[in-house]
């Protein structure tokens, strides 16, 4: 049985990165599936790609600013009139927004990152959960915030502070629609290997996709991954997390001593007695000890 069969699905940045891997990986459980996106073009390639893989009848797209309250309304309405119900809104699409010190933040700057990222979370949230009450089965409301919504130092103030918000209202409408059997759940990529990051040149970016103790990069598939289980029943006691997928990024932490094999507390191994009195025991490790 496929994971998401009989489900309708909207998935808002569909056209790219991992909003385009998610679109693929829900069809291929078995989802209906429509993508909205601003970008026409790269909507018309995913649609090209979901059709080479036999699932056309499955998939449609909707130019849509997600920022705008009719265009959002519009999606959902999409939903209902191509696929009839709607089951599943993965609220993700995003862009970097305003960057730069605080002083050289304009307001307008500032209001645009917030409408793309935060108030379009709003608005899905706010419409999609009317089209899953009509039908009375629940349904799920998935968002992509970000570890610099959780952390320092992860984005510009803009981006994070409004990631932060997402977070914050993942919880609060769970909350709310817990009784409605909507579950509202979040994802919160690390450093994903994607156009919005790499602008077509991966390998530029390197020293950013390899922050993380996980020997691999983020790539959109897992993010895909972690949507479509986030997404089915077997997610169904899972609402108001969000949940990392960076590789153990924010579980490295501060690094305060270190990462990795320079930490210095991987270079020898004993116990500190503290102030007490009593010797501090150390023992030097052998290179591949800490493998024991
Ligand atoms: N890539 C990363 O490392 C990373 C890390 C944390 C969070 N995120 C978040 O993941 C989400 C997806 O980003 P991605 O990395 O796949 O980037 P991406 O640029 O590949 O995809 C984002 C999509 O969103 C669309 N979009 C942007 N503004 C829109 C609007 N107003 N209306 C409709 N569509 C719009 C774009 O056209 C694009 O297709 C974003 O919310 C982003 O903030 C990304």
């Amino acid at each position: 049985m496929k994971r998401l069969a009989g489900k309708v699905a909207i998935v808002t940045g569909g056209a790219s990165g991992m909003g385009r891997a998610t679109v693929m990986r829900f069809l291929a459980e078995g989802a209906k599936v429509i993508v909205a996106d601003l970008n026409e073009a790269n909507g018309a390639e995913t649609l090209a790609v979901a059709r080479a893989q036999g699932h056309g009848d499955s998939v449609g797209f909707l130019r849509c600013d997600v920022a705008k309250e009719s265009d959002v309304a519009a999606i959902v309405a999409e939903a209902k009139g191509r696929f009839g119900r709607l089951d599943i809104a993965y609220l993700n699409a995003g862009v970097g927004g305003a960057f730069g010190p605080i002083a050289e933040t304009s307001v307008e700057d500032w209001d645009y990152t917030f409408a793309v990222l935060t108030r379009s979370v709003f608005l899905g949230m706010k419409h999609a959960s009317q089209a899953m009450k009509e039908h009375g089965d629940g349904g799920v409301l998935l968002v992509t915030a970000s570890i610099a919504g959780m952390v320092g130092g992860g984005g510009s103030h803009a981006y994070s502070a409004a990631k932060a918000a997402c977070i914050s209202l993942i919880e609060n409408v769970a909350a709310e629609l817990g009784p409605d059997r909507i579950r509202v759940v979040g994802i919160a990529p690390g450093v994903i290997s994607t156009p919005l990051v790499h602008r077509g040149r991966p390998d530029k970016y390197e020293k950013q996709f390899s922050q993380q103790p996980w020997p691999e990069r983020g790539e959109p598939g897992h993010i895909a991954d972690v949507a479509t289980f986030l997404a089915s029943d077997e997610a169904r006691f899972i609402t108001g997390e969000t949940v990392k997928v960076d590789g153990g990024l924010l579980a490295q932490g501060v690094a305060l001593w270190g990462t990795g094999a320079d930490n210095t507390f991987m270079k020898s191994a004993g116990v500190n007695r503290g102030t007490t009195g009593e010797a501090m025991v150390v023992r030097t490790l052998q290179s591949g000890d800490q493998k024991k």
